[in-house]
């Protein structure tokens, strides 16, 4: 996912039943031209279980190019034809290849044939079923070896009903195996599916990504679980640090997004993700301290969670130090293990929009 997917987030759901990882999506041209944004994904040394590496691109030969930079360390290499963000339609790539499917099908078997991992593509629906499946036949035989579909058209963008007739009858007609994605909001959905029609696999995407846990988790998400799954991804990114810190923003934002739905008081707080200082865990988990204060959930001890760091303290909390001595007046009781006279580690939570707001500390 752009921005998103990226280790942290992998570990953390891998701790479930998912089985397979995509990388978070690779710019063939920018990997080809040694841009450090771009090889920072593909490092997944260490990973213990399998991941996809997608990429977006239009050109035959850079995707080739870049397929051989990364084809040793995947089990797999997805052609992204499903992106409808403006960046896509800009550099025609993504769900706007769709629209020439000489060219998709002229890349995907100059993949196929230079590389020596299999190579996979990501569709969305064509205008009609038929033409769908007269496309998804035309990838097969140019050498996809797995076809994942998005049951909605581009138009649809990300909303609305999916269309599972058509991805039934495409995993009908394919002899490679066919992955169903989009709207799936629960295990329960995707074993349905699973149950009843030839479809290998499910991918989740918008409903993960708002709970890391959604496969395993048994009771419904709810603002105390949501706090408590940003606070899980915010530990696991501790633990491997994000290739970027606009990547913290995106998972916090989707974990987050319907606790602080139609809570004005939450707002403060929520637009914190966004500011361009914010870039450390340890930032944002003070940040979701004091959104869980703000929300009347139970305080976050950051103190006891992480004893051998130094301790966190609010502004408020460093102009007036007798609030640390009297936790009732604190805003955040993170105290416990402060010496008196730290001031280095702080999150700045009433001049948001100053450089020298934060200075937090990272792994
Ligand atoms: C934040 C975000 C980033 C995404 N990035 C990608 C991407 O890089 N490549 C891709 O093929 N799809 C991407 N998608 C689309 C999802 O993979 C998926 O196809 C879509 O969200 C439908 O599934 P859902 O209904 O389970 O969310 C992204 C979706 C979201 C919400």
């Amino acid at each position: 996912m752009v921005r998103g997917s990226e280790r942290a987030f992998r570990e953390l759901v891998r701790a479930q039943s998912v089985h397979l990882c995509y990388l978070p999506m690779i710019q063939a041209a920018k990997l080809v031209a040694g841009e450090p944004y771009e090889h920072s994904l593909i490092d997944v040394d260490g990973e213990e279980s399998p991941v996809v590496a997608q990429l977006a691109g239009r050109d035959a030969d850079e995707l080739v190019a870049a397929g051989r930079l990364i084809q040793d360390k995947v089990a797999a290499i997805d052609l992204n034809l499903g992106c409808p963000q403006i960046c896509a339609k800009r550099g025609r790539y993504g769900a706007f290849l769709l629209e020439e499917p000489d060219l998709v099908v002229s890349i995907v078997r100059a993949m196929s044939s230079a590389l020596t991992c299999p190579v996979w593509c990501k569709i969305r629906l064509l205008e009609t079923p038929e033409a769908t499946l007269v496309f998804a036949k035309q990838l097969e035989e140019a050498g996809c070896s797995l076809l994942a579909i998005h049951a909605r058209t581009r138009a649809q963008l990300g909303e609305g009903p999916v269309d599972l007739d058509t991805l039934h009858a495409v995993a009908d007609a394919l002899e490679i195996p066919v992955v169903a994605n989009g709207g799936f909001a629960n295990k329960t959905a995707a074993d349905k599916l699973l149950d009843s029609t030839p479809v290998s696999a499910v991918m989740f995407a918008s409903e993960l990504l708002a709970n890391p846990r959604l496969l395993t988790d048994e009771t419904p998400m709810d603002d105390a679980l949501a706090v408590r799954r940003a606070e899980e991804y915010l530990e696991y990114a501790l633990r491997y640090p994000v290739p970027d810190h606009r990547h913290l923003e995106v998972h916090l934002r989707h974990i987050l997004r319907r606790t602080v739905k139609n809570r004005p008081e939450l707002i403060r707080w929520w637009s914190l993700l966004s500011r361009p200082w914010m870039k450390s865990p340890w930032q944002y988990l003070c940040m979701l301290a004091l959104m869980a204060q703000a929300r009347g959930l139970p305080a976050m001890d950051l103190g006891a969670r992480f004893p051998d760091r130094t301790p966190l303290r609010t502004m408020p909390e460093l102009r007036r130090p007798e609030l640390v001595a009297n936790p009732k007046n604190a805003k955040v009781n993170l105290k416990s293990t402060m010496p008196q006279n730290d001031t280095s580690t702080v999150l700045h939570d009433d001049k948001p929009n100053g450089d020298t707001a934060a200075s937090a500390q990272d792994t």
